[in-house]
């Protein structure tokens, strides 16, 4: 069977590591028509728009997106493309397994625990202004539809994966109002699921917790900014942004991207990891039903890490995207 799937390179390393994850697909014999599409700053330049309309009309037509990163000017500039895509598509489950790979030296052993980030609400709402020179206001919006769409998908991912606890973590001693909101679903949907442990931990102590003893975490929910720098703190724990990656679902599509940026202090050396990529398309196979394909790369990734020393820079290496791309695709091959 072959799916069309809408890819979006990205900028910065986007690129590098999009066709590195799209050669990994072939190899793994999936058949995929690739409708490609850009976005971002470059694209600005030519269409007048980060976000050209073609982009959201393929992702819904097709359902299903795997994604570069894409920049984002910082203290100015443009609205987040990443963020603009998000809340367009309604994509509010940011799901980012938290995973130690063998061979790759971890902060703990066997860390594994996943992070489920509500995606399209909070401080990311847009909603900044200047009150008057010298004051500047964002608004935090947290709505109950959010919190109990993003409980609920975090208890229903828990139940399905087999896991046993669901952490919320919040800042509700001081937030009491929208942190105390998602706390208060929080509640109401662990009470549907009896067999799963309900926990609640504020997020300084989530942080602390991570880096002490992050085996006690299992599944994370928690709001956009929480899960956003929660997951750069994971990726660290388990070698770095280079191999985490990242889905976003909504009830109609869903976009797989990784959690790193565009690494512009790398781009265009030919050396980024393309791990965390691969490892989102792994999700997105799995979204599509391609089970058996996703399980050969999957293996194949954990085999050349615990086995070799074909390796980007990142996690201790000094292949090129292009050499681990190969060495992965070669043990994919040999895999069939
Ligand atoms: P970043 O994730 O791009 O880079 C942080 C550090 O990690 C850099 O040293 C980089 O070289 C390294 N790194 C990241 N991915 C790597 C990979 N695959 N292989 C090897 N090393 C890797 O974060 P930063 O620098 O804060 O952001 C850069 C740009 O990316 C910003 O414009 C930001 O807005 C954007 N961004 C985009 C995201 C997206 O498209 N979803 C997510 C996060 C940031």
């Amino acid at each position: 069977m072959s799916h069309t799937i809408t890819l979006i390179p990205g900028d910065g390393i986007g690129p590098e590591v999009s066709e590195a994850t799209k050669r990994v697909l072939e190899a793994a014999g999936v058949k995929i028509e690739w409708e490609t599409h850009n976005a971002g700053a470059a694209v600005a330049e030519k269409r007048g728009t980060t976000l050209p309309p073609e982009v959201l009309e393929s992702v819904r037509r097709n359902k299903v997106a795997l994604k570069g990163p894409i920049g984002t000017p910082i203290g100015k500039g443009f609205k987040s493309v990443n963020v603009t895509l998000r809340q367009e598509l309604d994509l509010y489950a940011n799901v980012r397994p938290i995973r130690s790979l063998p061979g790759v030296e971890p902060r703990f052993e066997g860390t594994d625990m996943v992070i489920v980030r509500e995606n399209t609400e909070d401080l990311y709402a847009g909603l900044e202004l200047m009150i008057m020179p010298g004051i500047a206001q964002s608004i935090k919006l947290i709505t109950e539809r959010g919190c109990l769409r993003i409980c609920e998908y975090a208890f229903e991912y828990a139940k399905r994966m087999g896991r046993s606890r669901v952490t919320a973590v919040h800042k509700a001693n001081i937030m009491k109002l929208s942190d105390g909101l998602l706390l208060e679903v929080f509640r109401r949907v662990a009470m549907r699921y009896p067999a799963i442990e309900p926990v609640e931990v504020i997020v300084d102590a989530c942080a602390m917790m991570m880096v002490r003893n992050a085996n006690k975490l299992d599944v994370i929910v928690t709001e956009n900014l929480y899960g956003d720098i929660l997951s750069d703190l994971g990726a660290g724990l388990v070698g770095g942004l280079g191999i985490v990656p990242g889905a976003n679902i909504g009830a109609l599509s869903a976009v797989f991207e990784a959690v790193h940026g565009s690494a512009p202090d790398i781009a265009g050396k030919g050396v980024a990891n393309p791990t965390a990529l691969v490892q989102s398309a792994v999700m997105m196979l799995r979204h599509i039903g391609e089970m058996s394909a996703a399980q050969r790369i999957e293996d194949a990734v954990t085999t050349i890490y615990r086995t070799s020393d074909v390796r980007t820079g990142d996690v201790g290496g000094n292949a090129t995207t292009n050499e681990f791309t190969d060495a992965l695709c070669r043990l994919i091959a040999t895999s069939a």
